[in-house]
């Protein structure tokens, strides 16, 4: 029987910094073709982890795998080009079009142009019309849109979005999440790390919540709204939500 490698593997990770632990002993795997929610308050150690992933800070201990690859392996650039991502906020060039951004990146990853690819993935993320501007007059939203459109090029089989809703209108959140929907169905692995609790618990088939460099919880949505449900079984007649939950692992009182 072949099996599918896990786009992501972490074990026993830690990001140490001279004054601070960023991130403390974090294991988790992401499953092919599942949408992934990553939680936790400001300065959980999210984006850090989303970093070490794309090899751009080092772990101080640990050991992390993407389709199997450690950075600085062999196989591990292969990794990334099968992996778009956006972190806080899109990188884009402000003063080159729309449509260049996509052929640049196009370019940089060692493929063809491709100018009905490009308009596809513009409207995709609602941009159709605005292939010929440059972001550097875009709103933040719409730079968001066009962060994501560039991490779709070459069809990654993971996607990596570090906040990648927070200045989205309804209709480009609504849009996004069925766009991730599609996504997994045809096979591709979503890791999201948002605030926006409601929304993820929309679109995640699976969710890890950190806090403190830690990893408090991981598993299924429902798996994690059960233990909630048992934890509050008198304060809740109905079943908890995700922001419930997060709150009763957090420990996190409603101010
Ligand atoms: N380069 C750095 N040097 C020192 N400390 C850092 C560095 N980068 C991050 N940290 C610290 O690591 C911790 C985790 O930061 P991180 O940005 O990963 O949090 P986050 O979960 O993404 O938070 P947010 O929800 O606000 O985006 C914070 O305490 C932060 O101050
Ligand atoms: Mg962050």
């Amino acid at each position: 029987m072949k099996t599918t490698t896990a786009p992501i593997q972490l074990q026993h990770v830690a990001k140490r910094y001279r004054h601070s632990v960023a991130v403390d002993d974090v294991s988790f795997t992401v499953p092919a073709g599942c949408v992934y929610g990553l939680v936790g308050p400001n300065g959980a150690g999210k984006t850090t982890l989303i970093r070490m992933l794309l090899g751009l800070v080092r772990p101080s201990a640990g050991t992390i795998r993407l389709f199997g690859s450690p950075p600085g392996s062999a196989g591990y650039p292969a990794a990334l080009r099968r992996t778009g991502s956006i972190i806080e906020e899109p990188a884009l060039y402000r003063n080159a079009t729309a449509r260049s951004n996509l052929r640049i990146h196009r370019t940089a990853l060692g493929l063809r142009d491709d100018p009905r690819g490009d308009d596809e993935l513009l409207t995709t993320v609602g941009l159709a019309e605005f292939g010929d501007q440059k972001p550097r007059r875009f709103s933040q939203g719409m730079r968001q849109r066009l962060g994501l459109a560039v991490a779709l090029v070459g069809e990654p089989r993971l996607l990596i979005l570090d906040e990648p809703t927070n200045a989205l209108d309804p209709v480009g959140i609504a849009g996004m999440r069925a766009l991730f929907g599609q996504l997994a169905s045809r096979g591709t692995t979503v890791l999201v790390c948002s605030h926006l609790l409601a929304e993820l618990e929309l679109m995640c088939d699976r969710v890890a919540v950190m806090s403190d460099g830690h990893l408090l919880a991981d598993g299924s949505l429902e798996s994690l709204l059960a233990d909630a449900a048992t934890l509050h079984r008198d304060s809740h007649s109905t079943q908890p939500s995700l922001e419930d939950a997060f709150l009763t692992l957090t420990n996190k009182e409603i101010r």
